[in-house]
């Protein structure tokens, strides 16, 4: 199948990926009721269609926080993409590099921030809080030093949450010989997925945190190791400790509520990603598009507001700057892309983001991300999820 949607790429990464790997990419937490949410809520939100308006010239750059952007969308970050493409970090950000898009690398990809770098592409840095400041302290310290722009702090997850696909498919809870014979099926009958990433893709560690972790975890043991290692006691007071070392732009990523994003605005963080983590974290809690105009209503003015959680498409970004963000990141998008075909599908994967976004701006008379706004939408339907 040649894919030409997010959701081919999607049936193309269940097929070549091993099951739980598959699972792990596409599941939320619980009864899944947000993630169907985030999907569900943006496809309802209505576009206006106008007719006969000069739209030989389209803009869709935005400079946002010191970046100059091809388009308002970035690669959210993923964890353990090396364990989806060989090397998949690697891949994915010389996609968006080629692309014009960021990437932010995840405190938990397979491959280091130094390796991503080595690569020719400083990433955006997530930071999750271990309870280790001092590792904390260093691994910011590395990125600064490696020329990551932006650094996203990740603030929706002290605890993972629930997510029953991954003990249904062994990926968590399994042990002993049942799990390893499960987790070898699971491998065998996956050839692709065999010789690209388990044979040729090594070391399969968490690089950059590869020395927090204790020896001989596999990797697919990290959320338990999540759940003993990152910390609860973090509080916006924390921001402070991290510009003790970072002195660049901090991105909060993870805020629903208003009152949180007015919170982030006063502890200096620079922007915000209203985000529900993908629907993979409390489950039952409102979609991000739903979210967002109460947010870009209370502090869009004060920082930048970027949006995650359902994008499928470029129809979904052009809905998501009328209702007031300045960029998109996607998540399962490229994920899916990258377990599907490597970095060539990640970048046929933004080519056509970026083409439909270029549709959906024609059709809707809108020259330029930076004037997209409420106009563009039905006025019901959008006034109808917020
Ligand atoms: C994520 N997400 C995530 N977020 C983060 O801050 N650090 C991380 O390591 C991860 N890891 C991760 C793994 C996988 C497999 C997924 C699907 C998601 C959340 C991610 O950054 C983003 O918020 C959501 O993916 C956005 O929703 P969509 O685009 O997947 O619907």
């Amino acid at each position: 199948m040649r894919a030409a949607s997010v959701s081919d790429y999607r049936e193309l990464a269940r097929r070549r990926l091993p099951k739980m790997f598959f699972e792990y990419i596409d599941g939320g937490s619980y009864a899944e009721a947000t993630l169907g949410r985030n999907v569900a809520d943006l496809e309802a939100i209505a576009l206006r269609q106008r007719v006969m308006r000069d739209m030989t010239k389209l803009d869709m750059s935005i400079e946002t926080l010191g970046q100059q952007l091809s388009m308002p969308v970035g690669l959210a970050p993923v964890g353990m993409a090396g364990m989806y493409g060989r090397r998949g970090e690697v891949q994915a950000a010389k996609a968006a590099a080629a692309a014009g898009v960021p990437f932010c690398l995840s405190t938990v990809g397979v491959c280091s921030v130094e390796e991503v770098a080595a690569a020719g592409v400083a990433p955006w840095f997530q930071l999750y809080m271990l309870k280790d400041r001092g590792y904390m302290r260093d691994l910011v310290a590395r990125a600064k030093d490696l020329g990551s722009p932006v650094l996203v702090f990740t603030v929706d997850l002290p605890v993972p949450g629930a997510r029953y696909r991954d003990v249904r498919s062994g990926f968590t809870g399994s042990s002993g010989l049942s799990g390893a014979l499960n987790t070898a099926w699971d491998g065998i009958t996956h050839p692709a997925w065999l010789w690209d990433v388990w044979a040729h893709g090594r070391p399969h560690t968490l690089g950059s945190v590869a020395g927090a972790l204790q020896q001989g975890r596999r990797v697919t043991d990290f959320l338990s190791w999540i759940a003993k290692n990152f910390d609860r006691s973090v509080t916006w007071r924390d921001l402070d400790w991290v510009r003790e070392t970072w002195d660049g732009p901090i991105v909060v990523k993870g805020v629903l509520e208003a009152d949180d994003a007015r919170d982030a605005v006063r502890a200096g963080a620079q922007g915000l990603v209203v985000s529900n983590h993908g629907g993979r974290q409390l489950d039952g809690v409102r979609s991000s598009i739903s979210a967002l105009p109460r947010i870009a209503d209370a502090v869009g003015c004060d920082l930048e507001i970027y949006m995650d959680g359902g994008i499928r498409s470029g129809l979904d970004v052009l809905k998501a700057l009328s209702l007031g963000a300045k960029a998109c990141f996607v998540g399962r998008a490229w994920a899916y892309a990258l377990g599907a075909g490597g970095e060539a599908a990640v970048t046929r994967m933004l080519g056509t983001l970026r083409s439909e976004l270029a549709v959906a701006m024609i059709l809707t008379g809108c020259g330029s991300v930076a004037e997209a706004g409420r106009d563009l939408l039905d006025h019901d339907l959008a006034i109808a999820k917020e």
